[in-house]
């Protein structure tokens, strides 16, 4: 692949969503936008554990959502819609997509485009729509975590984890992390932790309760669920809240519910699925909590490995076999270098 088409884009497609699901890529239409929706000419799109479920045909597409996996890129508007009036052609944004962004350009909303905070470059940007938005909207809006609280990450060298663990750090609180190998529970202290522990290595509710004096913890990022649940349930403090964003563990849970009458809270939410006016609020929240430390230089998008767009394979096998810390990205031939849109059939 040597650039952009003269016509038409190169994307990765899905061939047989399912067990045997695979990345191959192709040749399709350069999307057209709607009035609310920009266009953006894709310099990097940040791979989500999500896109390893739409592969495996668990995970498909919301109703009206491209079919190419995708949820977050960065890029150069090319084009924009009637009611997009804050954009105009040449600005370097970062987008929250429902899908579409393993491709030369995509179409995004509007109101969930942000721009890339002044000294960042392309593959950064790119890895931070994702987990800025679901860290912000379940640790902090459906979480609560206030002032003088502790909040623990499951699963902290995850692209999500890396930047909860930042983030609440930035913000003041007292970030305990689990991960699954010494070197990852490293990177989490080298982030902010005041304590990583290694999940393989023994009981993570026993060591988070014992490095944080015997006391309970008030927030729980949770992306494990299954028999995590029963030791989540007891390690809160009075008044915590349980937060789930994944079930990699399972669903079907055995429980001593008998917590709850400590005034505990379980919720959850699954960012795709929101209604757009929930994501837009979510957006600005974003842009006014977490842009700021981002432009300051206080948190940043931890960068695993960046492979280019035709090597989509090699990044998914490094994500399905857990051998990151932090984001992986892929990278467009065009690098966000705008060139003028040419929708001649592909
Ligand atoms: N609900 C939402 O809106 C939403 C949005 C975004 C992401 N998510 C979910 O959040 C999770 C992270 O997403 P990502 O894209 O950042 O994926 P990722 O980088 O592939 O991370 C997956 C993480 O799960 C951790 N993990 C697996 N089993 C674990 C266990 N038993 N105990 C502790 N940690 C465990 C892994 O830890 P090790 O590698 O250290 O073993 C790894 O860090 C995914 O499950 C994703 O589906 C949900």
């Amino acid at each position: 692949m040597t650039g952009p088409t003269a016509t038409g884009m190169h994307a990765v497609e899905i061939e047989s969503p399912g067990p045997s699901g695979r990345l191959q890529l192709c040749r399709r239409p350069i999307p057209t936008i709607g009035a609310d929706e920009v266009l953006i000419e894709v310099a990097a799109a940040g791979l989500n554990r999500a896109d390893i479920g739409q592969r495996l045909g668990r995970y498909p597409p919301p109703p009206g959502a491209s079919d190419l996996p995708g949820l977050e890129v960065s890029g150069v508007v090319v084009e924009v819609g009637s009611q997009a009036a804050r954009w105009k052609e040449g600005d370097r944004v970062c987008a929250l997509l429902p899908g579409g962004g393993y491709a030369e350009y995509v179409s995004a909303p509007a109101a969930l485009c942000l721009p890339i905070p002044e000294g960042l470059g392309f593959a950064e940007a790119a890895a931070l729509p994702e987990a800025c938005f679901t860290v912000w909207s379940n640790v902090f809006m459906r979480g609560g975590l206030a002032d003088g609280e502790s909040l623990l990450v499951q699963g902290g060298a995850s692209g999500i984890g890396t930047l909860a663990i930042q983030l609440a750090t930035a913000l003041g609180h007292r970030v305990f992390a689990t991960a699954g190998s010494d070197e990852k529970c490293e990177a989490c202290r080298s982030l902010g932790a005041v304590l990583a522990v290694n999940y393989r290595k023994g009981d993570f509710a026993a060591m988070v309760r014992e490095g944080n004096s015997g006391r309970g913890i008030d927030v729980i990022l949770d992306m494990v669920a299954g028999d995590y649940i029963d030791r989540e349930l007891k390690l809160l403090a009075d008044g915590g809240r349980l937060v789930l964003i994944a079930y990699q563990g399972g669903t079907r849970v055995t429980a001593d519910f008998s917590e709850i009458r400590r005034r505990l809270w379980i919720t959850g939410s699954t960012l795709r699925g929101l209604p757009s006016a929930d994501k837009a609020l979510i957006a600005e929240a974003v842009e006014a909590r977490v842009w700021p430390l981002l432009a300051a230089g206080k948190i940043r998008a931890v960068i695993d490995s960046t492979y280019p767009l035709e090597a989509a394979e090699q990044a998914h096998a490094r994500m399905m076999k857990g051998e990151h810390t932090g984001k992986i990205v892929l990278s467009m031939p065009s690098q966000g270098r705008s060139t003028s849109v040419d929708r001649r059939p592909a």
